[in-house]
């Protein structure tokens, strides 16, 4: 046996990337940004002047932070919080000490696909908030929606932030949205944020910035198919490119390849041709108004309860049950 059949168990990060490079166009899937450089560039991102989405957030909860608690446990029966996409939990920790505060019981429950950052999150509220039991996952979002139903038999409030949805196309984010509503019983409720549209040059510049960041991030994905698959992409030779559409609301980023090149994946058996400015699309970053939300609710057997924005209303959170 050769050391090629020898290697049976195909991850489905090296499938995608197969499925993703020989197709036509070129494409790879932006969950794969993210390992510990990637949550590392991610965290500059929400530093970034330019991207307004996580501080803008931030900003909601801190003044609706009340209002926000008093919605998710009226009778305050306890409940399980459940976070999909956690990431560091800087914006949810605001809700975390305002239910502290206020004498809510619950569980804190963060799910996310990258280890490194669930790890750290919980290893941080254990000594930030000791009082919060907080009980960390991880996965990935559609995989972990079958596990939510039988994770606890009380109230639960599941929580979507920093605008996650909007990696998803409509028809999967209606399918993430029914998965939701299937898993979800009478009074559980889901707490949601959808970034808005806004000035199409904003948005641009929100996933373009000056200082490069965002084209790291995006190129990560090559870096880590040349650590962990044995590829050879030079990062230089591609160019991060960032599209808006104001009518989709769809913004999508590409790494253009700037001459023609052959790029090897050993791990893959592969060889990729690239034409001079031949695209991979890497990530849909979706923007949202109120009728998008609410059909997108309908759609899924849900309705929106009420919203909470900021002064510009260039961010909502919803908040969602069962209709
Ligand atoms: C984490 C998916 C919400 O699309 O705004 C930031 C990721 N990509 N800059 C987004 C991202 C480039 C971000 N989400």
């Amino acid at each position: 046996m050769n050391s090629k059949d020898q290697k049976t168990i195909i991850s489905t990060f090296e499938k995608e990337v197969y499925e993703g490079l020989t197709a036509f166009p070129k494409y790879l899937s932006s969950k794969y940004f993210y390992d510990e450089v990637g949550d590392d560039l991610f965290q500059q991102i929400m530093a970034l002047p330019e991207y307004y989405l996580t501080r803008t957030e931030y900003q909601i909860f801190k003044v609706n932070k009340s209002d926000v608690v008093k919605s998710f446990d009226p009778d305050k029966k306890g409940f399980d919080l459940i976070e999909l996409g956690a990431g560091d939990g800087k914006k949810t920790k605001i809700l975390l000490k305002e239910l502290l505060e206020n004498n809510y019981d619950y569980t804190y429950m963060p799910i996310d696909i990258s280890q490194n950052a669930v790890d750290g999150l919980v290893e941080n509220l254990n000594q930030e908030m000791p009082e919060v039991t907080t009980q960390g996952q991880i996965g990935e979002y559609f995989e972990v929606l079958d596990r939510l139903k039988h994770m606890s038999d009380r109230k639960k409030v599941i929580m979507v932030l920093g605008s996650n949805i909007g990696n998803l196309l409509h028809p999967r984010a209606i399918q993430f949205l029914k998965k939701l509503c299937n898993a979800m019983h009478r009074d559980d409720l889901i707490f949601i944020g959808f970034d808005q549209k806004k000035h199409p040059q904003k948005v641009l510049d929100a996933y373009n910035d000056k200082t490069g960041v965002t084209a790291a991030f995006n190129k990560n994905v090559l870096a880590r198919i040349n650590k962990e698959l044995t590829g050879n992409f030079d990062l230089d030779k591609f160019m991060h490119w960032e599209t808006y559409d104001p009518e989709s609301g769809t913004a999508k980023s590409y790494l253009v390849s700037k001459e023609k090149q052959t790029v090897d994946i050993d791990e893959l058996s592969l060889q990729i041709h690239f034409e001079a400015w031949e695209s991979i699309h890497t990530e849909i970053s979706q923007k949202y108004d109120d009728d998008i939300v609410k059909w997108l609710a309908e759609e899924s057997g849900l309705e929106i309860v009420k919203s909470f924005t900021d002064k510009n209303e260039d961010y909502k959170n919803y908040l969602i049950k069962k209709s």
